[in-house]
């Protein structure tokens, strides 16, 4: 039997390309910049293009292993070894708050979740992984069928519009009235509008501050019901401020948005030959109430599979690391000591390995079967710091869906470009074609409109 060679760094691309010419690219596009890297690797180990394999890169002048092998995203996101004990420290094997401070500081202000990590991050996550809970209530979802219901009256009959853009004001809505607990009825509700994140980057930083001011007030005045008290009572009330600022913020807001667009393209468009309605929409509808709902968690779940609207999150090792290779006779990946680690979602979702050979194509039933070898899509993170809002999103989404169907509209329109066809899965696009297309940080979407007609169905 022959053993394992000894771990070994990922390929080095340093030589490639100049470090600042990396940072660029990969900015651009990640998915360009992998999957150029990629092929280029390939063309230098043609035996092992079945591989998803991980690669080295300097980005912001720093080494960072790029991972899209289902398996090893899995295992730095959930090394087995993670430390949970009361005595931890905070020394686990991969941290997020050295990478992130550099990142999201100044929009996601300490104290937080996603700037923690070990034993504090469990403690502070406890409580409110209980309290989110009532932002999955029966309540908040009338809220967002309502929020909905408004939108598709605005919309239909009238003139094709930009449906991303549409999205991303209905989810400002729905954050402000479930997360914040606004009422339209409410005093000074207007002054909330959305343009509060729609500001350049560079006065991001402000409308965070106001946001955050907004929020502060809120929460003297009239605490949102889904705060519980013992959140109340046990937490420091700027870290309250702090994550309701991190539920409501641009980010949130442009990945639901993200998410709620490539859900209703795929329900309505699928295939993209304009047909009205569409085949998705016409399955779903097939059956009893609860087969409809079992199929349209479906239709999501391979949404969040092949369009992940986060592509990615960082770690830094705190120690050498290696990373399982799947063959036996190839070297495990080491990832040094303070070295980062970018996990990149669309990759590992893709991975022929896990999700086969027709893994890169949308199949609408696919999470209908029962297979237990089908592992769920990574769009939320994994591990101790998986998203707390994941269960919210997947309900809110499928409530946005209810409203839809509820208001017997149809969605009208063809302008779904080759990168686009990509990224929903609904044919195979080349990097250049997606890197053209779709723009993928901080969260993915069209870089055109996506003009649509809502029209009633008759
Ligand atoms: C489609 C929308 C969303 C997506 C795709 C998303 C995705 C993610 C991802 C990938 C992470 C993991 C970060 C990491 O591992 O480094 C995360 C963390 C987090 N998310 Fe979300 N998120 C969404 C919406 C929300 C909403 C609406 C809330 C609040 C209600 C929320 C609250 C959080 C919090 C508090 C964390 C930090 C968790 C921790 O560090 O333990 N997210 N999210």
């Amino acid at each position: 039997m022959t053993s394992k060679p000894q771990p070994q760094l990922p390929a080095g691309n340093a030589s490639m390309l100049s470090g600042v010419s990396e940072n660029l690219t990969f900015h651009a596009s990640p998915e360009s910049f992998i999957v150029n890297h990629v092929l280029h690797y390939h063309k230098q180990h043609p035996g092992e293009v079945a591989n998803r394999v991980p690669l080295r890169a300097k980005i912001l002048n720093r080494n960072v292993i790029i991972v899209s092998a289902y398996h090893q995203v899995r295992a730095v996101l959930c090394p087995r070894d993670e430390r949970t004990d009361d005595e931890g420290d905070g020394k686990v094997p991969y941290v997020a708050a050295a990478p992130y401070k550099r990142l999201m500081e100044a929009f996601f202000p300490p104290p937080n979740l996603l700037l923690n990590d070990g034993c504090p991050h469990r403690k502070m996550k406890e409580p409110w992984a209980v309290c989110v809970q009532s932002l999955e209530s029966e309540k908040m979802q009338s809220r967002i069928v309502a929020r909905t219901s408004g939108l598709i009256k605005r919309l239909v009959g009238s003139e094709a519009v930009d449906l991303y853009k549409e999205l991303k004001e209905l989810s400002w809505e729905i954050f402000l009235s479930t997360v914040l607990d606004f009422s339209p009825a409410d005093q000074g509700y207007a002054d909330i509008n959305a343009g509060i994140w729609h500001s350049p980057r560079k006065t991001g930083i402000g409308a965070r501050k106001k946001l955050q001011s907004i929020i502060l007030d809120r929460l003297r005045s009239r605490r949102p019901v889904w705060i519980s008290e013992d959140v109340l009572k046990s937490r420091p009330e700027e870290e309250i401020v702090n994550h309701l600022l991190m539920s409501t913020s641009s980010l949130a807001v442009k990945a639901f948005s993200s998410l709620l667009l490539a859900f209703l393209l795929n329900v309505y468009l699928f295939g993209g030959d304009d047909a009205v309605p569409g085949q998705i929409l016409k399955w779903i509808a097939t059956g009893s109430p609860q087969e409809a709902e079992e199929k349209a968690e479906a239709v999501l779940q391979e949404t969040l599979r092949l369009s992940p609207p986060i592509v990615g999150v960082m770690r830094r090792a705190t120690t050498e690391r290696t990373l399982p290779s799947l063959g036996s006779s190839e070297s495990d990946t080491m990832v040094p000591a303070s070295w980062d680690v970018w996990s990149y979602f669309p990759g590992a979702n893709r991975d022929h390995a896990v999700f086969g050979g027709d893994a890169d194509y949308f199949k609408m039933a696919r999470y209908l079967v029962d297979d237990s070898r089908l592992p769920p899509p990574i769009a939320f993170g994994l591990g101790s710091k998986t998203c707390l809002g994941q269960q919210f999103v997947f309900k809110a989404a499928t409530a946005v869906l209810q409203a839809f169907r509820q208001s017997r509209v149809e969605l009208k329109g063809s302008v779904i470009s080759p990168g686009m066809k990509g990224w929903l899965g609904w044919e195979i696009a080349s990097p250049e074609q997606w890197a053209k297309d779709i723009k993928q940080l901080p969260t993915q979407r069209p870089s055109k409109p996506t003009m649509i007609h809502v029209i009633r169905n008759t």
